[in-house]
């Protein structure tokens, strides 16, 4: 397996969760973080071919904040699921931070995963009866460190996301939003550069779409990447650049207009 070099730091799992991202303050000439080149992805059900992406191209640097909108079955998920090498293209090229994944096997990609990317997902996906902690410390068991360095990292991950005092809640003891929280704990708890979010919103009120948002946008203040996939233009008005698809095809691609400030609640 050869070793993928994604990281100016050596061991990325070492690094605290709240370690800034990017550091040195240097403008350093850097390969994006995204290179997406004429991705096309076809999926073969029952005989019929379903296009889902058909020419995709895009690029995004270090530390932008994109919304990605666009309607029901326009290829948003499907695009997503190849920036975050859960799936690959059917052609076209992907590198990310300058690394083709075509070239890539399986245990690199699932190390490129687990060093570099986090996920969050409309269903929160949290381990019922398991305490907001050992969810959020969960995926440092992979990167093979001491349990007690695991829970000091998990509870820095749920104080980045203001769950300090709900350590010990179960998921079913918490709010949506709460839970969507220790979702982003956890999947900033491994410290990834990169964040990918599907409908991170999608199944939460006003009040904790905002407590979300708030968390998104401190960590994109961090120095993280992040694409967040939504339906709710409120939601993309938080992000600097708004990408639509429809069709499999990326119809605009706009620096946003009036940043909307996220009002701290
Ligand atoms: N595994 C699959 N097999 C076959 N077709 C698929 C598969 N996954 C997605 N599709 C099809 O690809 C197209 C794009 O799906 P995708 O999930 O990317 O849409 P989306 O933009 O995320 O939609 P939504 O907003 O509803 O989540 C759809 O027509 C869908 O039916
Ligand atoms: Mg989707």
């Amino acid at each position: 397996m050869t070793r993928v070099r994604l990281e100016r730091r050596r061991d990325p799992a070492a690094a605290e969760p709240g370690a800034a991202a990017t550091g040195g303050g240097l403008p350093v000439r850097r390969a994006p973080v995204i290179d997406v080149l004429e991705v096309r992805k076809r999926y073969e059900l029952g005989g019929i071919a379903v296009r889902a992406l058909r020419g995709v191209s895009l690029r995004i640097e270090a530390g932008e904040f994109v919304a990605i909108m666009g309607p029901s079955g326009s290829g948003k998920s499907t695009l997503m699921h190849i920036l975050g090498c859960l799936d690959a293209p059917s052609a076209g090229s992907y590198r990310i931070n300058g690394v083709d994944v075509a070239g890539l096997d399986e245990d690199d990609l699932s190390d490129l995963r687990n060093r570099y990317i986090g996920f969050v997902f409309q269903s929160f996906n949290l381990i019922p009866r398991t305490r907001a902690l050992a969810n959020v410390a969960l995926p440092l068991q992979y990167a093979g460190l001491p349990k007690a360095d695991r829970a000091r990292r998990a509870k820095t991950a749920l104080a980045m996301v203001g769950l300090s005092d709900r350590t010990n809640h179960l998921p079913s003891e918490l709010s949506g939003g709460q839970q969507q929280r220790v979702a982003l704990a956890r999947a900033l708890v491994t410290n990834p550069a990169l964040i990918l979010a599907d409908e991170p919103t999608g199944n939460l009120d006003s009040s904790s779409t905002r407590e979300v948002l708030d968390v998104f946008a401190r960590l994109n203040r961090q120095g993280r990447t992040i694409v967040l996939i939504t339906h709710e233009e409120e939601v993309a008005a938080h992000a600097e650049r708004v990408i639509r698809v429809r069709d499999g095809r990326i119809v605009s691609d706009t620096a946003a207009s009036t940043h909307t400030q996220v009002v701290h609640t």
